[in-house]
């Protein structure tokens, strides 16, 4: 699998930090597309960034945090090939990738703890796409 995006504003900066750390315990290879500080930046600058290397197929996976998960869902939604899942529960990042097929993960830094952040991540990346009824649905996105 390819390298995982990140991607964040000020507000989910912390979170971001975190999760790199996690992903790097994890041994997961990480591109980081920043923020790189607590400065306060706007969101669709790096959410924009990272959904349109999903969307190009540079990656595979991404994962972008800002203050609530609001924004950057807003923005990498906008990308034709972006499944962007707004996740700050386990079981909605579970079904995400068996229904969905999300390829982008967004969480709000505000909104949850760093220690569900480490377990949406965890599971986000483990659960595979269930395929078959779900991949027919998946392709009418194409038609508008
Ligand atoms: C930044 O203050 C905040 O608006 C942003 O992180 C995000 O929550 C927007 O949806």
């Amino acid at each position: 699998m390819s390298p995982v995006v990140l991607g964040c504003d000020h507000a989910g900066y912390e979170l971001k930090e975190t999760i790199k750390g996690y992903l790097d315990t994890l041994g997961c290879e990480v591109a980081d597309f920043g923020t790189h500080s607590e400065a306060s930046v706007d969101y669709p600058d790096f959410g924009s960034r990272v959904a349109r290397s999903i969307d190009k197929g540079e990656y595979d996976r991404a994962i972008l945090i800002c203050g609530t998960g609001l924004g950057m869902s807003m923005v990498a939604n906008r990308f034709a090939g972006v499944r962007g899942a707004l996740c700050n529960d386990l079981f909605s990042a579970i079904m995400s990738r068996r229904h969905n097929d999300a390829n982008i993960l967004i969480m709000g830094g505000r909104v949850i703890g760093s220690e569900l952040a480490r377990e949406i991540v965890r599971t986000w990346l483990e659960t595979p796409f269930e395929g078959g009824r779900h991949h027919q649905r998946l392709e009418k996105f194409c038609a508008f």
